[in-house]
């Protein structure tokens, strides 16, 4: 129990992993995208108590909103006794920064809002330019909204690279890339990505993708690992199903005691993608970094786990499209040609 009254779990106990470039990084953080639905200052007292409870790794985000209120509980934590080394902060690149001018300053202003001298990640969120306002509806276009175009993304890739260079940024990263966009970056990077941010969950589960990225030591951050139960209604579809609710999920949970969310993110972490899962619940929070230091699902449960894929994607991107009569699978190249 720490002295706010919160149970703990030692950090110590949690397990990390090494990511190419020898930074190590906590096996589970907490998402703080509050899905238009949860204000900063909740987010921001969530940041709080689960940095008390023990988690290290906070998945931020400029358009998430909150960055400068989470930087405010960061100080107070700081100023309550935490190290900053003892901290693994991540922030991402919002597609209306995508400008080669607009890069480093949209960079300072997240270092700035959540109060830091450096980032332990940076990541470009998403491989388009296209910006929507907050919460708009999925047919929702950028005026100038363009599809993926490489020369771009390296300009923006060249300046996340010179941060690195001047020891403002510990790791980059890419997030909601396909095989074919990074077999370019690799290509063409002179720091290659230590991670891609993307969407895993038991009925995502994106295969080919994790072994690409196995096979390239590019390390996979698994997101909406608890299938986003509390998504925008925007991001919903007729087809989407619901993954703690699954059976299999549910039979394991009951075995071991837990609740089916625990399983999804004992199964993340044992299958080596790191999950960051979001909550404002104290409950949640405690459960979700528990299952880090659970007990091994067994090869059985695992397999069992495997065989309930669906490739069902959630956050399908709609609003990222460029151009009319488009459907969302434009924009994941699933044959391996990037659409232009
Ligand atoms: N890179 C990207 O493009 C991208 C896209 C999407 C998300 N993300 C990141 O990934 C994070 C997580 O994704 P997400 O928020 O979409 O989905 P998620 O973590 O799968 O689900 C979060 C939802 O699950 C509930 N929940 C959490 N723990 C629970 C538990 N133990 N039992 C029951 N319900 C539980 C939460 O409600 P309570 O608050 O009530 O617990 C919340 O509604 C985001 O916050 C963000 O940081 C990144």
């Amino acid at each position: 129990m720490s002295a706010a009254g919160l149970e703990r779990v030692d950090p110590a106990l949690v397990p990390s992993v090494l990511l190419a470039n020898g930074a190590s990084i906590p096996a589970i953080g907490m998402g703080t995208f509050g899905s238009d639905s949860v204000s900063a200052d909740t987010v921001a007292a969530a940041v709080k108590d689960a940095a008390i409870m023990g988690y290290r790794h906070f998945d931020c985000a400029a358009v998430y909103g909150n960055e400068a209120h989470i930087g405010k509980a960061l100080k107070g934590l700081m100023e309550g006794g935490l190290k900053r080394d003892e901290l693994f902060i991540t922030s991402k690149l919002w597609n209306d920064k995508h400008d080669e001018g607009d890069v480093v300053p949209a960079f300072e202003a997240s270092l700035q809002a959540l109060g830091l001298d450096y980032l332990d990640l940076y990541l470009i969120h998403w491989p388009f330019p296209n910006h929507h306002a907050p919460g708009v509806d999925v047919s929702a276009r950028a005026g100038n909204a363009q599809p993926y175009l490489h020369e771009a993304y390296m300009k923006i890739w060249r300046k996340l690279e010179s941060l690195v260079d001047a020891g403002l940024i510990r790791s980059i990263g890419t997030s909601n890339m396909s095989m074919a966009k990074l077999e370019l970056l690799l290509r063409d990077a002179r720091i290659k990505p230590a991670v891609n941010e993307m969407e895993l969950h038991p009925h995502f589960q994106q295969p080919e993708l994790c072994a690409y990225l196995r096979a390239h030591s590019i390390q996979p951050i698994a997101y909406s690992p608890l299938g986003s139960p509390g998504r925008p209604e925007r991001d919903r579809t007729p087809e989407d199903s619901v993954d703690i609710e699954d059976p299999v999920i549910k039979a394991i949970a009951g075995r071991r005691g837990e609740h089916p969310a625990a399983v999804c993110l004992r199964w993340a972490i044992q299958r080596g993608q790191l999950p960051i899962p979001f909550s404002v619940s104290g409950r949640n929070l405690l459960s979700n970094l528990k299952a880090a230091v659970s007990a091994s699902l067994s090869p059985e449960d695992m397999a069992a786990i495997e065989g309930i894929d669906r490739g069902c994607r959630l956050i399908k991107g709609q609003v990222f499209l460029w151009k009319e009569g488009q459907s969302w699978e434009d924009l994941w190249d699933m044959d391996g040609i990037i659409r232009s």
